[in-house]
């Protein structure tokens, strides 16, 4: 106990953790703690409680808010390569993306036009998108959609879905916010039929070209 103690006081200090392959933790989001994931993304860290009680690590004291390391404020000075981004449940990694970072800002990353490789065999560069985007559309944050159809016919891979108002379809309307819903086939899906999982955390990482 009191050597993990010391162990998080040690990462917190160095504000960085470095997991295999290079990996570093920038951003942990957690369903269902009534806080807004694109508010804690877009928010420079004097304003957000930068480090949850505990470690900057996935699944190691996770605590209550989201955690946002302060190196988001400086994106485009870090030399970033690639980002991942993965959602878990019950720590395990659900569905995972990796982005070319190269030459990107703190929210144009997030777009399909660098997608490197993912757990969607669907999921190229060159598929038909209707939203891909950290902002997304409305309260569906970390959007990626195929298309709109109305909403029994609403399609897509990934939606982060935040507190607030917006929640027009049945599919975006959950018991508690942020919602993480992703599609569990190897491809988009229609999310009113519900082939969809709720993941409880969201990490985002960096790697730097060095
Ligand atoms: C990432 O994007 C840069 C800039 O467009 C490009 O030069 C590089 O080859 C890309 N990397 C990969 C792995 O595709």
């Amino acid at each position: 106990m009191f050597a993990q103690f010391l162990m998080c006081l040690l990462l917190v200090g160095i504000e960085a953790d470095f997991y295999p392959g290079g990996w570093e933790l920038v951003f942990r989001a957690l369903q269902g703690n009534g806080e807004s994931v694109f508010d804690a993304w877009k928010t420079e860290s004097d304003n957000v409680k930068a480090f949850s009680e505990g470690c900057d690590k996935v699944y190691v004291h996770p605590g209550k808010h989201h955690f946002r390391s302060s190196l988001i404020d400086e994106w485009e000075l870090l030399g970033i390569e690639q980002v991942k981004v993965e959602l878990y449940k019950n720590k395990k990694i659900a569905t995972y993306i990796v982005f070319n970072g190269t030459d990107s800002n703190m929210f144009n990353w997030f777009h399909q036009s660098r997608i490197l490789t993912s757990s969607w065999s669907d999921l190229t560069v060159g598929a038909t998108y209707n939203k891909f985007s950290i902002e997304g559309d409305m309260t569906r944050r970390f959007f990626i959609n195929k298309q709109y159809g109305g909403c029994p016919n609403d399609l897509g891979w990934m939606s982060l879905l935040d507190p607030g108002k917006g929640h027009g379809c049945d599919w975006d309307t959950q018991d508690s916010y942020p919602a993480f819903l992703h599609s569990t086939d190897n491809t988009a899906v229609n999310w009113h039929l519900g082939t969809y999982d709720r993941a409880d955390i969201m990490a985002i990482f960096i790697k730097h070209s060095n």
